[in-house]
């Protein structure tokens, strides 16, 4: 195994303990949707929002205690994402991290529940992280409802994915990718990065630094995303695929072709990795991750 994949690993298994504690087991009516919950966060997913924010804190010297709370209400609301991207009005997926979808799971009204569920919860965890302090508290809510909306967010990033019409241009079809991909995939991967300078009362240009990154591996990443719908292995990515020309998805791929997806994603690389030269080997890290996003199989 490679460091990465070793650390991400080793992550992932102390990170699925930690946010599972946040799952209580209630027995009324509310028990269906937040085994539904549950369900969604527990089963599986890379971790990798929470694994980049708690390595961009930890760049700042900010503990995994501290970190986690705003790590979990991350990847809450990364899944809530995901539930509601599955639902039949959406992507219409039945496959999610190699399990069935929350609808097929349970039903469709409980999966939108669980999704809002998910949501709230997310800004329930974080404001009240007692182990942040207030105020970084309270910036850490406005950033994480920003990338998460649809002023520019994540919100509006599923909109465009829905409703973007070509352009009859390449130059303005490109442009139009590039925000979707930036919106829908991209914030919440510079959230994690964002955070992580915040929580670390990291100085501007440090942070700066770190938002260069994580645009250049949320772009990268929706589009190795693309790559694999086209020719990924079912069995490690866990989706169905070859469904993102079925819907007429408007990516790179499906726009321009595998080759020029993967060479723009090789640059845009390259420039996630030479974007954090001014942390040093400190950097390492994030530098080998975005090295495995360009290349990941799952
Ligand atoms: C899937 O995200 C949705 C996209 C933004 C492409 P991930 O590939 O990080 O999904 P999990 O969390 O590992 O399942
Ligand atoms: C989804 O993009 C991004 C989200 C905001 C959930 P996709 O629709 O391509 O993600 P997958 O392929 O279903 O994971
Ligand atoms: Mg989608
Ligand atoms: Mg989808
Ligand atoms: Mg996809």
């Amino acid at each position: 195994m490679t460091d990465l994949k070793q650390n991400l690993s080793t992550f992932s298994a102390r990170f699925n303990q930690d946010i599972q504690t946040y799952f209580p087991r209630p027995d009324g009516a509310e028990k269906r949707v937040v085994e539904a919950m549950a369900y969604s966060v527990m089963n599986g997913g890379k971790r990798l929002r929470p694994y980049l924010l708690c390595q961009c804190a930890a760049l700042f010297g900010i503990e995994y205690q501290t970190a986690l709370p705003a790590a979990v209400s991350l990847e809450m609301l990364h899944s809530y994402s995901l539930i509601h991207d599955d639902l039949p009005a959406m992507d219409n997926d039945d496959l999610r991290r190699g399990k069935p979808t929350c609808h097929k799971k349970f039903d469709e009204a409980t999966a939108i529940l669980a999704g809002d569920g998910l949501l709230t919860y997310a800004f329930r965890v974080l404001s009240s992280a007692l182990v942040i302090r207030p105020e970084i508290r309270l910036t850490l809510v406005q950033l994480l409802s920003e990338a998460a909306g649809a002023f520019s967010g994540m919100v509006a990033g599923q909109t465009l994915d829905l409703y973007a019409q070509p352009t009859g241009s390449s130059a303005g079809d490109e442009n139009i990718i590039a925000r979707l991909e930036e919106m829908k995939t991209g914030r919440l991967l510079r959230y994690a990065c964002e955070a992580g300078a915040v929580l670390g009362q990291a100085p501007q240009e440090q942070r700066q630094a770190l938002i260069t990154y994580s645009r250049k591996i949320g772009q990268t990443f929706q589009i190795s995303d693309d790559i694999l719908d086209q020719e990924g292995d079912q069995n490690l990515v866990g989706k169905t695929l070859h469904k993102d020309n079925a819907q007429n998805k408007f990516t790179i791929v499906s726009r321009f072709g595998i080759e020029k997806a993967r060479k723009l994603a090789v640059q845009l690389t390259d420039e996630a990795v030479s974007s954090l030269d001014i942390f040093g080997s400190k950097a390492e890290p994030l530098q080998e991750l975005a090295r495995f996003i360009i290349n990941r199989h799952f």
